[in-house]
């Protein structure tokens, strides 16, 4: 029986009968309304007509330093995302510590700064002990959460030293399902202390001398879930991190650490999980998850792709409630600490969610969540970098789920790698996104979704590196059959040249990538914007997403 697709999709089924599960369609906040400052079209044309959209860009105006951490990723114990993934150790493509290295190179180009590691709904039934000391004595387990064997070849030490290879950071996920507090804390002083206690000497014997000082951790994973093993109340978990984070703490008093918040909106506890842990463990930890994995399904836009393209709106909606929730509980504590939010779990991901496709008949390895993106799943992900951007001052941290082969931009096979569709927006937020996040005013025609308030067709994102003057916008054009012109407003300085102009447009919303057609949607160059009196005009063609950047 495949356990989680079961468990998870029979839990959303029940709670959407039950009337409890809110569509993401139903989150999609009004433009009118929009979310004050952040909102990504403060000032609407009629509905219906195309008018220039205007985006006034004033330099002076920011909305906070863009923390690098805003575009990392996630690798977990699924599928072919470790084995056959990075690590490959019977591959041609492979070096001598078993790292497929075109995959490495891949990564290190790409710039990920942080990847959260070992899972994801694995890490809850998960030993690290398991997976570090000689390879020959680690044991074969049963991963119970996709049903997948482990082998344990690949553990915390090879995580560790991968991170080192490929220039990233590690978000180190821990075991709050089965696991102890005390197994946490063990963890974090086999990672950080230097020498002279059980666990630093026991890394010294698997001959790593120097502590990794790993700083951020999530304290478990999504334990609101009924599907995740060692589910429990938000109560009790409050109290479980509580603890965890303490221990952790007297091991190592630099940690930043991560309690686990609601799995997403559809939660019938949605929030009041969130109220309820924080309560408990809120002096504790320094920020707060979330989660959230979008489709264009009956779920989530009832198959139809212009609201598709509008749901990175209501990731805005769901920061805006949560930070609302980590504000209650400073108030009622009458706490001096602002909480930031770790979005931690973040993607399309809607056709590989049951069956086989989420369950690995204990083979090792297995073919799980191999989701096949296509050119509107990218724009939606270009949507939701938008979202991350404009949320910059609360969120601090997200990951894109996952990295390789699971639900992820990089796909491998044993000769070689190719990039899917949604490789391309990440890419540009991990090049051009520098410095900090612009507070833009955008005007743009709109449209009227069934069920929703009006919605721009053009959503704009913007960042300024005031060292160097590198001024880049990221637009989505939602119109799926019209081009739209752009006008930028430079209120206060205006640029000297255009650095570059790419964007990802094409006639097919349903087109992929694969090994045999790795370039069917790929990145096309971009009519030069001219400049003139202060203003810059362009046109962004229908079905695109853009990012220029100019040198101020
Ligand atoms: O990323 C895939 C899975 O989605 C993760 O294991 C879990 O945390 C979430 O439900």
């Amino acid at each position: 029986m495949n356990r989680f697709s079961s468990s998870r999709r029979q839990f959303l089924k029940e709670a959407s009968n039950a009337g409890v599960a809110c569509s993401a369609a139903a989150l999609v906040p009004s433009v009118a309304r929009g979310f004050a400052a952040k909102s990504p079209v403060q000032a609407a044309s009629a509905a219906g007509t195309t008018a220039a959209a205007r985006v006034y860009v004033d330099t002076r105006r920011t909305i906070a330093p863009l923390d690098r951490n805003l575009f990392g990723s996630f690798l977990e114990h699924l599928g072919r995302a470790i084995y056959e993934g990075i690590y490959d150790p019977g591959s041609k493509l492979s070096d001598a510590n078993g790292f497929r290295k075109d995959v490495l190179n891949e990564i290190h180009q790409l710039g990920v700064p942080i990847i959260r590691y070992p899972g994801g709904n694995f890490v809850s039934g998960y030993n690290w002990l398991d997976g570090v000391g000689p390879k020959q004595s680690r044991p074969r387990q049963l991963d119970k959460a996709w049903d997948t064997i482990e082998s344990n070849q690949f553990g915390t030490n090879e995580f560790l030293s991968w991170c080192k290879a490929v220039g990233t950071e590690p978000l180190m996920g821990l075991n709050l399902g089965t696991g102890t507090p005390e197994e946490a804390a063990a963890l974090v002083e086999y990672c950080n202390v230097e020498k002279g206690t059980r666990w630093s000497d026991l890394r010294r014997q698997h001959g790593i001398a120097d502590p990794y000082k790993v700083q951020h951790w999530c304290l478990g994973n999504e334990m609101d879930g009924p599907w995740q093993i060692g589910h429990m109340s938000a109560t009790e978990y409050g109290l479980k991190a509580a603890d965890a984070a303490r221990q952790m703490r007297y091991v190592d008093p630099s940690l930043k650490l991560i309690a686990c918040g609601s799995s997403g909106p559809f939660m019938r506890t949605y929030l009041e999980w969130d109220r309820e842990v924080l309560e408990q463990c809120y002096d504790y930890v320094d920020g707060l998850s979330l989660h959230r994995y979008f489709g264009n399904n009956e779920r989530d836009s009832g198959g139809d792709t212009p609201k598709y393209l509008a749901l990175n709106l209501s990731m805005e909606r769901q920061i805006a409630e949560t930070v609302a929730v980590c504000d209650l509980v400073r108030g009622h504590k009458r706490s001096p600490k602002k909480l930031w939010l770790s979005f931690d779990e973040w993607n399309v991901w809607y056709r590989t969610t049951g069956g086989d496709a989420v369950d690995g008949h204990r083979q090792e390895a297995p073919h799980l969540l191999e989701e096949v993106y296509n050119l509107e799943d990218a724009l939606l992900v270009g949507g939701l970098i938008n979202s991350l951007l404009r949320n910059a001052d609360r969120v601090k941290l997200a990951c894109l789920a996952q990295l390789v082969n699971v639900i992820a931009p990089i796909m491998t096979d044993a000769n070689g790698l190719f990039r899917q569709t949604i490789y391309y927006p990440y890419s540009w937020a991990l090049q051009f996104a520098r410095g900090a996040v612009l507070n833009l005013l955008v005007e743009s025609s709109t449209y009227e979704v069934s069920g929703l308030d009006q919605v721009g067709h053009v959503d704009v994102a913007g960042s300024l590196d005031h060292g160097d003057g590198k001024l880049s916008l990221f637009i989505l054009n939602r119109d799926l059959s019209k081009a739209h012109d752009v006008e930028v407003v430079w209120e206060d300085a205006a640029p000297s040249r255009v650095l570059s102009a790419t964007l990802l447009t094409g006639d097919d919303l349903k087109a992929s990538n694969s090994f045999a057609a790795p370039q069917r949607i790929a990145p096309q160059s971009f009519k030069t914007p001219a400049a003139s009196g202060g203003r810059t005009k362009f046109e962004v063609p229908a079905r695109s997403y853009a990012v220029i950047q100019w040198s101020l």
